[in-house]
Formats: structure tokens, C-alpha cells, sequence
């Protein structure tokens, strides 16, 4: 779970500096800012980006904090004790310390969860996944965006320029299009946002993810319960 949030962090940043890029770029280019999803008053192209990429960075602090926090189980019993390695050393309890010590230094971990059932507990689940379902919410509302502005076709003039047609830059948002794609069987010169929409079916499935977890860690019965296999 460690490396595979390491993983995602490392992705993370590079949409967040990309982003930062793209709004630092349009920073000042004027568009149609929306409220109730109503025409509502003038914005840039870059502030609307600022709002997601504040977003992404608390989800990058989020799952950090995730990361970090992660701790390892230890060399501890099927309860959770650590009867057995007592027995193993004699009634050596330091020798029983410093095992649990050096296979947690072996596995890659510092911090040891001082109790345990038979298995980590299932909060940690629940803990690793929360900010994973916020990263999901936060790219389904992005990629909303983009679906309903590459629908809404709105046009950008260059504001330094005459405002005739040839001062045009272009639609504000339009997904990348392959040369021989088609929109559908029926209608090929549709632009279908097939990667936002991508976006968002990934992220609600990562959203229901996280209630999985809360299900699992709820049903641990005493020291461990079978039902949830
Ligand atoms: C639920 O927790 C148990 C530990 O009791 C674990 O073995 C199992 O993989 C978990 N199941 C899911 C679906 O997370």
C-alpha cells in the first residue's frame, strides 16, 4: 500500500505542476464563469483551473498523510500477542522486543502499531482509502467540468485584438481527437469527452471503493472474524 500510494503521489505532482502551468499560461484569458451551471459573470481560463488544482493539492497532502502514517503489524501472534515468541526466547521478553524490532527495520518500517488482533486493524483500510475516495471526488467534479465545456463549445477571442472573427483563438475546452476517430456509428463528427468520461467512471468507482473498508473493519468480531472472506 506504501509504494503503491508513493506511486500515485509521484503521478499526482506531475498533473499539479502541468496544471500550475496551464493556469500561470491563461491566467489572464477571459471566459464565461458559471454559477448553478447559469451564465453568472466573466472568470479566466486559469482561475478556473486554480480551483482544481487546490483540490489536487490537499489531495496530494491527504495521501501523504496516508502514506506516512502507515505502520507495520509486527512480529505478533495469532491474537496478537506475542505469547509465542516469549516461549520461543525462554521468557526472554527484550529478545521478543528486538525481533519485532529488526523485522520491522527489514521490512522498510520505523513505526510498529504497539497492539494488533490477528491481522493489522481494518481502520487502516479504511484510513488508506478515505483520501484515495476524496482524490476520486476531486477528479469526477474536474472532469465534469471539462465534459460540460467541451459541450457548451465557448468560443475564445484573443482580448488584446480587434474582436473580429480572425482574432478566434478557439474553444476553450476540446479533448484531443484522433484523426480517424468517430463520435459514434450514427453521428461520426461528434467529439465525445471520452477520456473525461473515462475520468469519471473510474472515480465513482473509486468513491464506492472506501465503503468496502468501512464494512470490512466493521464486522472484525474479537480478535479476528472469518465472515468477511
Ligand atoms: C477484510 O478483512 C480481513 C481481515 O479480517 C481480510 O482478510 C480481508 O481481506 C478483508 N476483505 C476485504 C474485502 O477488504
Amino acid at each position: 500500500m506504501r509504494t503503491g500510494l508513493t506511486y500515485l503521489l509521484k503521478s499526482l505532482a506531475v498533473l499539479i505542476s502541468r496544471l500550475s502551468a496551464f493556469a500561470a499560461q491563461y491566467r489572464a484569458l477571459p471566459t464565461l464563469g458559471f454559477t448553478h451551471f447559469q451564465p453568472a459573470q466573466l472568470t479566466t481560463v486559469g482561475k478556473r483551473a486554480t480551483v482544481w488544482i487546490q483540490e489536487l493539492l490537499w489531495d496530494l497532502r491527504n495521501i501523504k498523510r496516508a502514506r506516512d502514517d502507515i505502520g507495520f503489524r509486527g512480529a505478533k501472534g495469532p491474537t496478537g500477542t506475542q505469547a509465542s515468541f516469549l516461549a520461543l526466547f525462554d521468557g526472554d521478553h527484550d529478545k521478543v522486543e528486538e525481533l519485532e524490532k529488526l523485522v520491522a527495520t527489514r521490512s522498510g518500517f520505523q513505526y510498529i502499531y504497539p497492539v494488533t488482533s490477528q491481522t493489522y486493524s481494518r481502520k487502516i483500510d479504511i484510513d488508506v482509502l478515505a483520501p484515495l475516495a476524496s482524490l476520486g471526488a476531486t477528479a469526477h467534479k474536474i472532469a465534469t467540468d471539462l465534459r460540460l465545456l467541451a459541450s457548451l463549445k465557448v468560443v475564445l477571442f484573443d482580448a488584446n485584438a480587434n474582436s473580429d472573427m480572425t482574432d478566434v483563438i478557439g474553444q476553450e475546452v476540446e479533448e484531443p481527437c484522433e484523426s480517424t476517430q468517430i463520435g459514434s456509428s450514427a453521428m461520426a463528427y461528434k467529439r465525445n469527452p471520452m477520456l473525461s468520461e473515462r475520468v469519471c467512471s473510474l472515480s465513482r468507482h473509486l468513491m464506492v471503493l472506501q465503503q468496502n473498508a468501512l464494512m470490512n473493519s466493521s464486522v472484525q468480531w474479537f480478535e479476528r472474524t472469518f465472515d468477511d472472506r
